[in-house]
């Protein structure tokens, strides 16, 4: 774990526009800055960064956040990969808190292996580019498979020299350990003799390095160059501490942006397919080497989109056997569409022989949904024989049933009676069985309702008035909080002849003095928990300093806080994009009706909840035949008229 230590020291420093200054070009405009969006293809900034408020908004996404948060988002790290990444760019040591010395070694270790890797990338790109050897066998290799020199260096591919050990030899005169080239399989030791005898494993071959979703160095497959049956074709790094080949797909650094804009990822089965695709100019492909897919390797993706799409290679048995490992995304909850290739053809061949506008084309037109496409492929089969039939019913069921949705689970049920020619009611049957209980529950209640109820006018949705009122307060606490105004407070008074009237009261406070005093004194909660959990924190900061401050929030550990803190703050800026002089004039209107906002959603707020009050004992009347308590009902009436009143004279 990272110390809270270096967490606070890397808040401490890092300044959210020299981040994100790092990605996306910024202008200055007023008091902020803006740019391009970097999550979609806009023509028109809708991007915007504070540097008084050290966040960020993208008015396109409805994206924002902090430093971190943009880290997280535009890089796909996690927590501590983006706290590592800034601790780097501003030269902060990181502490690492609680770890046991095995622990400590283990990260050595592992750390170790990563550098030797990187070591081994670096060598075998070099000897490819800049030996003769290299040149004339790997270099030119590549070059006949139709691969630019910039994709070469965009997936740093290499070359390792066809002599026994040039590798092994070069990295340990380099200082690097012998225990981590072997750990990481790049030697090969043999034992025995007078000395051991150590090997390139990849000797002779050309490299693919492979890359974890950051970019470090995890592992190599090496392809051979000649047509040695007897020799694999590819040889991969063995597994290891830093090489699992479950959890990994090939090309998921370089692909990770592109994923995420398109909201698509085309899964492939090979290294060249995800190369060829690059060049083709379609970049959110990974492959998952040529095995199954694992619920790891999809977890990957999910981090970035909820769609993919399966690309087969155009034999029959390939699709049926890559079928299997489909029904794991659906497990996921993700989308999943499906394009086949003809016969013979793989990604890689298709996008070769094609042009870049004949591919895309190919891949929009192609995209099946998953389960429309199992279905008409098992169809063939089983047109004919019943039998046949009802194991494909159960086997399209079984597919259905992995889909966690249970509305999405209902649209395929209707879309499989449709194409299958069978009755809805024997398809959700069999899926009740094999749906856990309480979910066969819920898909039997959102069935819809047969014919012709009359739609009920109560179905509309209703908007929620007091989470709008309560929003409305953490508004005001946090935009204008330790703004000191004068407030104005009508008194219930007698006037000379006897007669109810209110008095004007004018105090000085500050805004978020006057909401707390308010809420305390009679007792209002919020009910939203989100808002509740902001309220805290700030009267807790309001009670220690006498003010309020809003950095704690937007760094907070709860990201759903943070991102709500964001969004309302930057809300305020959206005036800025466009034409900043008119926030001018925004701001000084709001600083005029300050008073009367914080007032009215006082107000209101109060007269929400007695209104409830209300409604609730007319209804517990109702419903329990109970005698009404007059004087209760007439003092909570007498009570809303007040605040009416009073909501009326504030101007
Ligand atoms: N693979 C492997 N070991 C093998 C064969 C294949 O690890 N002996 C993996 C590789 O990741 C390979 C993928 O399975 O990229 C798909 O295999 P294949 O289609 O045979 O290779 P291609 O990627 O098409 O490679 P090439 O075009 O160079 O033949
Ligand atoms: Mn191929």
């Amino acid at each position: 774990m990272i110390s809270k230590q270096t967490i606070e020291s890397v808040f401490e420093v890092a300044r959210v526009e020299e981040v994100i200054g790092e990605f996306v070009q910024l202008k200055k405009s007023g008091s902020n800055f803006k740019g391009l969006s970097p999550f979609t293809d806009e023509k028109t900034p809708s991007f915007m960064v504070s540097p008084v408020k050290q966040i960020w908004k993208d008015f396109s996404t409805g994206k924002g956040g902090n430093a971190i948060s943009f880290l997280m988002e535009h890089e796909h790290y996690t927590y501590p990969e983006a706290i590592k990444w800034l601790a780097k760019k501003y030269n902060i040591e990181i502490e690492e808190t609680e770890q046991t010395d095995e622990q400590k070694q283990q990260i050595n270790e592992r750390e170790s292996m990563f550098l030797v890797s990187k070591f081994a990338k670096d060598y075998f790109h070099e000897v490819l580019m800049n030996t003769q050897q290299g040149r004339a066998i790997g270099l030119s290799y590549f070059k006949e498979r139709g691969f630019r020199e910039d994709t070469i260096t965009k997936f740093d591919l290499g070359y390792c020299k066809d002599e026994w050990d040039n590798f092994t030899k070069t990295a340990l005169q380099k200082g690097y350990d012998l225990k981590y080239l072997k750990s990481t399989g790049l030697t090969i030791v043999k034992e025995g003799g007078a000395e051991d005898k150590k090997f390139d494993r990849f000797k002779g071959r050309v490299m693919f390095p492979i890359h974890s979703m950051s970019g470090r160095i995890l592992g190599f497959g090496g392809r051979i160059l000649t047509n040695d049956k007897k020799a694999a074709k590819y040889l991969n790094s063995p597994e290891s501490d830093i090489y699992h080949k479950s959890k990994i797909l090939y090309g998921i650094y370089q692909a990770k942006k592109e994923i995420a804009k398109q909201d698509n990822c085309y899964l492939v089965e090979g290294y060249t397919d995800v190369i060829s695709f690059h060049q083709s100019g379609i970049e959110n492909v990974v492959a998952s080497s040529g095995t199954a897919l694992t619920p790891d390797q999809i977890r990957l993706v999910h981090r970035l989109t909820n769609n993919i799409t399966v690309l087969f290679d155009g034999d029959a048995a390939g699709i049926r056997a890559a079928i299997k490992g489909v029904d794991l995304i659906l497990e996921q909850g993700m989308n999943v569409k499906v394009v086949s290739f003809p016969e013979g053809e793989d990604p890689d061949s298709f996008a070769k022989s094609h042009s870049d506008a004949e591919l895309k084309q190919y891949l929009t037109d192609k995209a099946q949904d998953f389960i429309d496409f199992k279905v008409s492929l098992l169809m063939k089969d089983a047109e004919n024989d019943p039998v046949k039939k009802a194991g494909l019913i159960r086997d399209i069921v079984s597919s259905i049933a992995k889909i966690p949705d249970a509305i999405q689970r209902e649209v395929y049920v209707q879309e499989c009676a449709r194409v299958m020619d069978i009755s809805e009611r024997v398809l959700f049957s069999e899926l009740a069985q094999l749906v856990s209980k309480t979910d066969a529950q819920n898909i039997q209640k959102s069935k819809p309702t047969p014919v012709l109820q009359p739609v009920k006018e109560t179905t509309k949705p209703k908007v929620d008035s007091l989470f709008l009122l309560e929003k409305e307060i953490i508004r005001i606490l946090l935009l204008y909080g330790n703004e000191e105004i004068d407030f104005i407070n009508w008194i219930d008074a007698v006037d000379k002849y006897g007669r109810h009237t209110l008095e004007k009261e004018e105090y000085r406070n500050t805004v978020c003095n006057e909401i707390y005093l308010n809420l305390q004194e009679d007792e209002i909660a919020f009910t939203n928990d989100l808002f509740q959990v902001i309220y805290f924190e700030l009267i807790h900061q309001l009670n220690q300093d006498e003010k309020i401050s809003i950095e704690q929030l937007i760094t907070h550990e709860n990201p759903e806080v943070a991102n709500l803190v964001t969004n309302i703050l930057m809300d305020e800026e959206k005036y800025t994009l466009s034409d900043w002089s008119r926030k001018e004039i925004f701001v000084t209107e709001t600083h005029k009706i300050l008073p009367k906002l914080v007032t009215d959603a006082l107000l209101n707020i109060r007269r929400l909840l007695i209104e409830k009050k209300i409604n609730g004992i007319l209804e517990e009347i109702r419903e329990n035949q109970v005698q009404p308590d007059l004087e209760e009902i007439s003092g909570y009436t007498d009570l809303k008229k007040l605040l009416f009143e009073k909501l009326n004279r504030v101007i």
